[in-house]
């Protein structure tokens, strides 16, 4: 199977976990995608989603299904949305698309979180894939300097402004041993809008595509 057969596969499986009449969270990303092209197949049992992304939201809207403001929204039973990398605690590194903030937004409102990925995105270790966080322009240098401090290599993402209209570093070279730390310290920098580490917060479930079907993993010790 390829890659994005391997995504397809799990965009379906994410179907089962959609709560009928209700709003579902929808994040954002290439397998999140095929989330959305599979959710257009039963849109008549959901009442509409809220989207991490403004290309979510105009893939929904292309497919006719209700887009929402999450501050309308009083309840949100599931959220889907891919990684960039996922552990065994389901701790993730995520914002390879520039949506982190918004996503870690609708992951924290959301009751469970169903993480899809193809295997490859499954990692013994955190950290291969550079850290994304988002840094308020004006604060682009000194957030650099900090993130330097802590030993990664900070790299502006070029060209490329998130939706909030702010910048993205991309940090390589950190050691994330215990994300949740890392996560809270990252979010005292000053400046620092959020981070792409998801270890506070992390999946509930996590649906993995391998070559012989969907694994569905919890947590370990959940
Ligand atoms: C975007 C994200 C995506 O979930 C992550 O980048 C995975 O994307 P893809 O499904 O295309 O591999 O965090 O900000």
């Amino acid at each position: 199977m390829t890659q994005d057969e391997l995504k397809q596969l799990v965009a379906r499986e994410a179907l089962k976990h959609v709560v009928e009449d209700a709003i579902v969270g929808v994040g954002s990303g290439s397998t999140v995608n095929f989330f959305i092209d599979a959710l257009a197949g039963i849109k008549g049992r959901i009442e509409g989603a809220v989207a991490a992304s403004e290309a979510s939201a105009e893939r929904l809207k292309k497919h006719g299904i209700r887009v929402f403001d999450l501050n309308a929204v009083d309840e949100l039973p599931v959220y889907v949305d891919g990684a960039d990398e996922v552990n065994e605690h389901l701790y993730m590194i995520k914002g390879g698309g520039g949506a982190l903030t918004r996503e870690k937004i609708i992951a924290a409102v959301a009751k469970t979180f169903v993480c899809i990925c193809d295997a490859s995105k499954l990692v013994p270790v955190l950290g291969k894939f550079p850290l994304p966080v988002e840094v308020i322009p004006m604060a682009r240098s000194h957030v650099g300097r900090e993130l330097l401090k802590l030993g990664g290599h900070p790299e502006l993402r070029q060209g490329f402004k998130t939706d909030n209209g702010n910048l993205v570093l991309d940090c390589r070279g950190l050691t994330i041993i215990d994300p949740p730390r890392l996560e809270a310290e990252l979010n005292n920098v000053t400046g620092v809008v959020t981070n792409g580490l998801f270890a506070r917060r992390p999946a509930d479930l996590l649906l993995l595509g391998e070559a012989a079907g969907v694994r569905t993993v919890k947590a370990r010790g959940a």
